[in-house]
């Protein structure tokens, strides 16, 4: 993509140095630029080229455990060959330059952890941690067959009880992570700042975390390939892309 001249607003910068919580809260497109796909792009998104009630739900693993523990397993190697892009890096070195820094992902990728973020709260689980659907039962992953495009896969069987195991992920209809649900809200109403980006900011509850945050007195920054309509005295639309936008935040 042409690198576009990107200005970035004083008043962001002037409540980055002033900061002493920051947090930055982020969604696909943070890992667009690694190459993983995001779920609303009209074209190349997940959930434009797959149905959500027939891979995301407790319901759909019942109904079509192959098809379902098969397109995550597909999306799960794809991510294992991603990397960390230079807003994953950015995120890190911001985290050095801050008294304190809380990473809020909404992704189930670990491209944060891999770029040297830490305590990430995963909102929406992580694809590298299934579990038993019965017994709740951790699943230690075994290498599995290469895939090179989706395809039905039936799910291993848990040692405990012979159930069977499903992606550690939170499908739509199931709730979040308690722990990570209270400390990311409580990041949020505890923070000067707020990134938000990459994300679309539709799906609850995670969607009421800038919200959450303008409300305590925050100033929240949208970073986003698509301009984000702001209501708030103290909210900023910053137009492009992650990978950009962030390393203009840190100093060098
Ligand atoms: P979406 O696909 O809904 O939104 C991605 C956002 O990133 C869009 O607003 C894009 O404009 C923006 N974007 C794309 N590339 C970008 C780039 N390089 N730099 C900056 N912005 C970019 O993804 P999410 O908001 O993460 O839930 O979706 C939220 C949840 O919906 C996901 O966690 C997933 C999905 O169903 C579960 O799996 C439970």
């Amino acid at each position: 993509m042409p690198k576009k001249t990107i200005q970035v607003p004083t008043e962001l910068l002037n409540a980055l140095a002033d900061a002493q919580h920051v947090v930055v809260f982020t969604g696909a497109g943070v890992s667009a630029e690694s190459g993983v796909s995001t779920f609303r792009d009209a074209l190349t998104g997940l959930w434009a080229r797959f149905d959500p009630m027939q891979l995301a739900t407790p319901e759909a693993f019942l109904a079509d455990p192959d098809l379902v523990w098969g397109w995550y397993e597909w999306r799960r190697q794809l991510l294992l060959k991603a990397h960390p892009n230079p807003a994953h890096q950015a995120i890190v070195k911001l985290a050095q330059q801050v008294p304190k820094l809380t990473v809020i992902t909404q992704n189930v990728d670990d491209l944060h952890e891999r770029a040297g973020s830490r305590d990430v709260l995963h909102l929406h689980g992580s694809i590298f941690n299934p579990r038993c659907f019965s017994c709740a039962q951790p699943y230690p992953l075994k290498q599995a067959p290469a895939m090179r495009h989706e395809q039905a896969l039936p799910p291993p069987t848990c040692s405990y009880c012979q159930g069977m195991i499903r992606p550690g992920v939170v499908w739509f209809g199931e709730a979040l992570p308690q722990a990570e649900m209270e400390a990311a809200f409580a990041a949020a109403e505890n923070c000067d700042v707020l990134l938000s980006i990459g994300t679309s900011g539709v799906v609850q509850p995670a969607a009421q975390i800038p919200q959450l945050a303008l409300r305590s007195g925050a100033l929240v920054a949208h970073i986003n390939l698509e301009p984000v309509s702001c209501q708030h005295a103290r909210e900023l639309s910053l137009v492009g892309v992650a990978g950009q936008i962030l390393p203009l935040l840190v100093q060098d």
